[in-house]
């Protein structure tokens, strides 16, 4: 038995081997692409090489963004969406759960919706629908958000009354309807099944109140958004530059999560009617940030236009702090994945089982800070390179600013050379101030902190930051509080308070 073998083999093949030849990053070739008909992102971290984004290759168009708060998620969006709109004339429709990206469409020159204030969307409209379609559409939304599955008879209810609706109002349910013909309203639906409630015929009156009282939640006086003629043209709104649907004034996540199901449903229409759509670039990008109610469900329309979008060169992008969150048929399709920065082991495990990125790649995402990302990019056709990598900085439109605070002055020299023991911590100046606002440190020590951190170029030592807040009036247990948030094992919290008001 011979302890070596030797094998003839020819160079080429041996550059074939990724092992031998593929750093893990795709090849440049891969990463560069035309500037009129890509979008820059931000440039690689082992080769500074230049990445603009494409889906010409890609499986499709759509996005998901991932990582904890405060990690850049939307800033990506906000970046990627006017870059899109410059280079594609890409319109979008934001989907906005809680009033984030309202002041920056504002700023932008977009279009600003906010319903529950102002607008209202009749979820009864047909926007070219047969009634009988927008009816299952409604039905659907009604399983998604409430139990009215577990309740057939109430739910039959509910569907024969929309269609009755319709009826009345001279729609035929099973046809296209005509063009400027107003829609019933859920008032409507109501006002049916209360009538069949008083004749007294129906053998269960208890489904039959129920039902009502199901609907009426929607149609409440004050709380009608959608039981109301619309004041808005969603079919105009898909075509109208970067638009904004402000949800947050509605008053609770049922109506939110009903309101972008509704707005879902008649962008997927919308998609499909308009058809299959020649030319390079996105026509429309739809973006859902936490809204995990309606990406989490397999009977959100949001599966839809993951499936069919690339034909019709729609796109959408789905961002949420919690990857599991977002529903597998998404997730396992989109054509692309930014990771950014991800603090718990579950969440990191679960990406990397789906996702399949090495534990090189993995060290990299634990480390990151604001603004980085790792891309994971799903090709048409296998290629022999690694399909995740890792960016510098998401090279956005606004500066970032970021604060390090540096564990040196607490940690041991042994803990400073393992592996799992985090060395730094880094903020961006604004999520930085709103922790300290958070954790009430009072707002003249705020300023002071940050002048004496900004004059030693951003970054101080772990200790120094600490009696630097007790000094500011700090309380400890907020403190404490602000160092657990940053996920800083208990014991090492107390070496640092001790330390630090020891005058160590
Ligand atoms: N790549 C970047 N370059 C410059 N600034 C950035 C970058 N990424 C994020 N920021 C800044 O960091 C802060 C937090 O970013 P952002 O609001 O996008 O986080 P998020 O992931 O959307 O958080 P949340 O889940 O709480 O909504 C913002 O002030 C933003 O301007
Ligand atoms: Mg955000």
């Amino acid at each position: 038995m011979t302890l070596l073998k030797f094998q003839h083999i020819m160079s080429n093949e041996i550059a074939k081997r990724a092992f031998f030849s593929r750093p893990p990053e795709p090849p440049a070739n891969i990463l560069i692409n035309e500037p009129l008909k890509a979008i820059f992102i931000g440039t690689t971290k082992i080769f500074k090489v230049p990445f603009s984004w494409s889906f010409a290759n890609l499986t499709n168009p759509h996005m998901a963004v991932v990582g904890i708060t405060g990690a850049g998620k939307s800033y990506f969006v906000k970046t990627f969406l006017i870059r899109a709109s410059y280079i594609w004339g890409t319109n979008a429709v934001i989907i906005d759960w809680a009033s984030e990206y309202k002041a920056w469409v504002r700023q932008s020159g977009g279009t600003v919706i906010s319903l529950g204030k102002g607008d209202y969307l009749n979820i009864m409209d047909l926007s070219g629908m047969k009634p009988l379609d927008r009816v299952k559409q409604i039905i659907t939304s009604f399983d998604i958000l409430t139990d009215i599955s577990e309740y057939p008879e109430q739910r039959r209810l509910t569907e024969e009354a929309l269609e009755q609706a319709y009826v009345n109002a001279g729609f035929i349910i099973s046809e296209k309807p005509p063009p400027n013909k107003d829609a019933p309203t859920l008032k409507d639906a109501i006002s049916l099944l209360e009538e069949h409630l008083q004749d007294g015929t129906y053998e269960y009156p208890a489904e039959l109140e129920n039902a009502i009282y199901r609907l009426r939640q929607f149609a409440r006086e004050g709380e009608d958004y959608f039981a109301r003629k619309s004041t808005l043209d969603m079919v105009e709104l898909a075509n109208s530059g970067l638009v904004d649907i402000d949800l947050s004034n509605l008053p609770d996540e049922k109506f939110r999560a009903l309101a972008a199901l509704f707005i879902l449903q008649t962008l997927k229409e919308r998609m499909r009617f308009e058809g299959y759509a020649e030319g390079k670039g996105l026509k429309t990008l739809v973006v859902l940030d936490e809204a995990w109610k309606v990406a989490s469900d397999e009977k959100s329309d949001a599966v839809t236009i993951v499936r069919e979008g690339r034909k019709y060169q729609f796109g959408l992008i789905v961002a949420s702090q919690n990857p599991t969150d977002i529903n597998e048929a998404i997730f396992s399709n989109v054509g692309t994945t930014f990771i950014l920065r991800i603090r718990f082991e579950k969440f990191m495990n679960y990406l990397q089982g789906s996702l399949n990125f090495s534990e090189f790649i993995k060290s990299e995402i634990s480390r990151f800070g604001v603004g980085q990302a790792a891309v994971d990019m799903a090709f048409q056709t296998a290629l022999r390179f690694p399909e995740v990598f890792v960016l510098d900085r998401i090279k956005g439109e606004e500066p970032l600013y970021v604060y390090t605070v540096d564990m040196s002055d607490v940690l041991t020299q042994s803990e400073l050379s393992a592996a799992l023991i985090q060395r730094d911590y880094q903020f961006e100046g604004d999520e930085l101030k709103n922790k300290l606002i958070e954790y009430n440190v009072p707002g003249d020590a705020i300023t002071s902190i940050f002048s004496t951190v900004d004059s030693q170029g951003r970054s101080i030592k772990m200790l120094d930051f600490v009696r630097l807040l007790i000094s500011g009036g700090a309380q400890t247990n907020d403190i404490v509080g602000f160092l657990k948030s940053l996920s800083i094992e208990d014991m090492l919290i107390t070496r640092i308070i001790s330390a630090a008001t020891g005058g160590a």
